[in-house]
């Protein structure tokens, strides 16, 4: 049998048409979610190209009539990916800024409902492995969005990687804090080295995972992402091994 990966591959000429085309996938999951007796929570990701795809998503709820837009907010569960350890908290380069800005404030939730691994906890291993619990506890994920870094990572997952891996502390390569650097000065030493995040393990327990990939920076680890066999060099291609992944790309990525 020929392997089918991804699930779909959907491909838009820019960026913004893309997070269009996903965001209205992505309001039907959550209408859907609403139907269901215990809907499994959403797991969120971070980064500049979720950015475009939260303002567009936030557009399409905030158009629902207000019994509906009262049922999301109740009805909301979600939990990220990462967090950076050691940033103070409030700290604008946080992911936890970062999703109070992007979807707590517009779309009325709180912190509670929107869950992220505490990357100020004494101890982080600790906090890891609640974190870890937490998420099992509520079911895994039922919805997985996820960007890709140019290293091949997801969530904090960087080379090499095992497909079994779960949450825990990770040391970010010096390509990662590269990469990341612009919320902190455009200095790399000042990324913090250290975060949490789920691990593989958890990402492949998803019902179903988006993988969102834009921009000409990316082409070349989505090249490889598409025709390589999966490999701990790559950790986002243990992703082929699931069976209901949606590549979503605009053309600058697809090359
Ligand atoms: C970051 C985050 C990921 C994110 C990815 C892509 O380092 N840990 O959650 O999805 O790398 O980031 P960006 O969209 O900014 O390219």
């Amino acid at each position: 049998m020929v392997p089918a990966f991804p699930s779909q591959l959907v491909h838009r000429p820019t960026a913004l048409e893309l997070m269009d085309a996903c965001t209205a996938l992505l309001e039907q999951r959550l209408q859907e979610r609403l139907e269901q007796p215990r809907p499994r929570p959403l797991g969120l990701a971070t980064g500049r190209t979720m950015e475009p795809l939260y303002a567009s998503l936030v557009e399409r709820l905030r158009a629902w009539p207000a019994p509906q837009m009262q049922a999301l907010q109740s009805n909301w569960l979600s939990f990220n990916l990462d967090e950076y350890v050691g940033l103070p908290c409030g700290d604008e380069a946080s992911y936890r800024h970062y999703m109070n800005v992007h979807l707590g404030r517009p779309l009325g939730l709180g912190e509670a409902q929107l869950r992220l691994p505490d990357g100020v906890a004494g101890d982080s291993t600790a906090a890891a492995a609640a974190y870890g619990a937490a998420l099992a506890r509520s079911g895994g994920v039922g919805v997985q969005l996820l960007g890709l870094g140019s290293n091949g990572h997801v969530g904090f997952n960087e080379p090499p990687c095992k497909a079994d891996v779960s949450c825990r502390v990770v040391q970010l390569s010096a390509a990662t804090r590269q990469q990341n650097a612009g919320l902190f000065g455009g200095d790399p030493q000042q990324v913090p080295p250290l975060a949490i995040t789920l691990g593989v393990a958890e990402i492949l327990q998803a019902q179903e995972i988006h993988l969102v990939v834009t921009g000409a920076a990316k082409a070349s680890v989505l090249q490889r992402l598409l025709h390589e066999p999966p490999s701990e060099a790559l950790p986002a291609s243990w992703l082929q091994q699931h069976p209901r992944v949606w590549i979503w790309a605009d053309a600058a990525a697809l090359g």
